[in-house]
């Protein structure tokens, strides 16, 4: 089971157990969307079957570096708190990995992973009651995350891609327009993203820009994919535009670029006085990243072409696994950059995504991840299943195996 599907669990349970009529629990709390896997997570590992819901990575390797650095570092005592908003050598080399240059020491927090950098961009930014926009389908955290900040999301639904012709998760301009309005705080973006793996061009990122300025929003932009992006593209940041960028908020994160999921390393960029805050509210939350592990990652050349040769390997997968997909049946975008690919299941079966899932685990142990936690709408999300490609070479043949018989 993921840690959010568990939690969310607990917190719906638990708020259900009122106490002399009032719910135990924050109705905040009770809000987070129940996680969707828990159940079918169990019947997997039952059956050992191949895990491909998940994004947790299982390509590329972890690095050796990176590992010798943070078993050097445990050994020779690097085992207490670390300034709270992060070491300077691993703020130097976050910084030095961006194509506009930031500020290490008044633009750059490390947070516990790009999950806690998101809420603490969220606790930071808006009130309960504010409007925060997602464009749907969305990362199920940033639901989560919005509604724990007592803030009101405001969907703004992405079209379905239209075969060949018109292969995007289209944006519409007017809709997106009137999705703003004197309630709203923030807009949370992601590219490439999860789990469309689509990215935003300048074009959607201008457009943006003239609506955060009109009603003074904050862009929270979350890029914890930003060095997954495929066939030789650049990745575009919302630091990159120079419209955006002091009126945005980028969360980063080392954790599938680098396969240390465990290690929970990420970060916020951000213009320095929001970054006094966020490091106040983040020293709140945490207080701080595991000092021996941003030692490592602050010790390694980690963001240099050879040995970051993830977005290669992962582009490989993503191709494998697409392959795997057609063959299947199912229709899908073929991604630009992250590690997941958001497929159609209607070409292959009449059922609802968590039937076909079902199906799939018993018939071929492979499990995927129904498509409904990434939608508003559940009859959209019915049609779809997430499937995660971050694996090695040898589980994607053996997944081919089974699903292709
Ligand atoms: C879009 C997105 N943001 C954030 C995260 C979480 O990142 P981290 O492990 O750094 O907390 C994920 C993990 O799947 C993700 O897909």
């Amino acid at each position: 089971m993921t840690t959010e599907a568990a939690t969310a669990e607990t917190a719906t349970a638990v708020s259900a157990t009122a106490t002399g009529g009032r719910a135990a629990v924050s109705e905040r709390a009770g809000r987070i969307p129940k996680g969707n896997l828990a159940e079918l997570f169990l019947l997997a590992r039952e059956r050992g079957a191949i895990d491909l819901a998940v994004g947790t990575p299982g390509a590329p390797e972890t690095p050796k570096p990176l590992v010798e650095e943070a078993v050097r570092a445990l050994r020779g005592g690097v085992n207490q708190y670390e300034l709270p908003h992060g070491g300077a050598d691993i703020r130097r080399r976050i910084a030095e990995s961006f194509t506009t240059p930031a500020d290490p020491d008044t633009e750059l927090t490390v947070t516990v992973g790009g999950t806690e950098a998101l809420c603490v961009a969220l606790f930071s930014l808006v009130d309960p009651g504010d409007e925060v926009v997602l464009l749907d389908p969305y990362y199920e955290n940033f639901l989560g995350a919005v509604e724990l900040a007592g803030a009101r999301p405001k969907f703004v639904r992405l079209h379905e891609p239209e075969g060949p012709a018109s292969p995007d998760w289209r944006l519409d301009p007017d809709e997106l327009a009137a999705a703003f309005g004197p309630a709203t705080r923030a807009i949370i973006l992601n590219t490439p993203a999860n789990p469309t793996g689509q990215t935003l061009s300048a074009e959607d990122l201008e457009r943006i820009a003239a609506l955060c300025e009109r009603w003074d929003v904050t862009v929270i932009s979350d890029e914890v994919y930003a060095n997954l992006v495929f066939d030789d593209r650049p990745h575009l940041s919302v630091a990159d535009v120079p419209s955006l960028r002091d009126r945005s908020v980028v969360v980063g994160s080392l954790s599938k670029s680098h396969a240390i999921s465990g290690w929970r390393l990420g970060f916020l960029r951000a213009r320095p006085e929001l970054t006094r805050v966020f490091r106040r509210v983040h020293e709140i939350t945490t207080n701080g990243a595991g000092a021996p592990l941003q030692l490592a990652a602050g010790l390694t050349d980690l963001f240099d072409a050879a040995s970051l040769t993830a977005a290669k390997e992962l582009s490989q997968a993503r191709d494998e696994t697409a392959d795997i997909l057609a063959r299947m049946g199912l229709t899908f975008r073929l991604p630009e950059g992250g590690c997941f690919v958001l497929a159609d299941i209607r070409g292959a079966t009449d059922e609802d995504c968590r039937t076909f899932v079902r199906r799939v685990l018993e018939e071929s142990s492979v499990l995927l991840a129904p498509g409904t936690p990434f939608f508003a709408d559940e009859e959209r999300g019915r049609n779809y299943v997430r499937v995660a490609f971050n694996r090695s070479p040898q589980i994607l043949a053996a997944a081919r195996a089974r699903l292709l018989p």
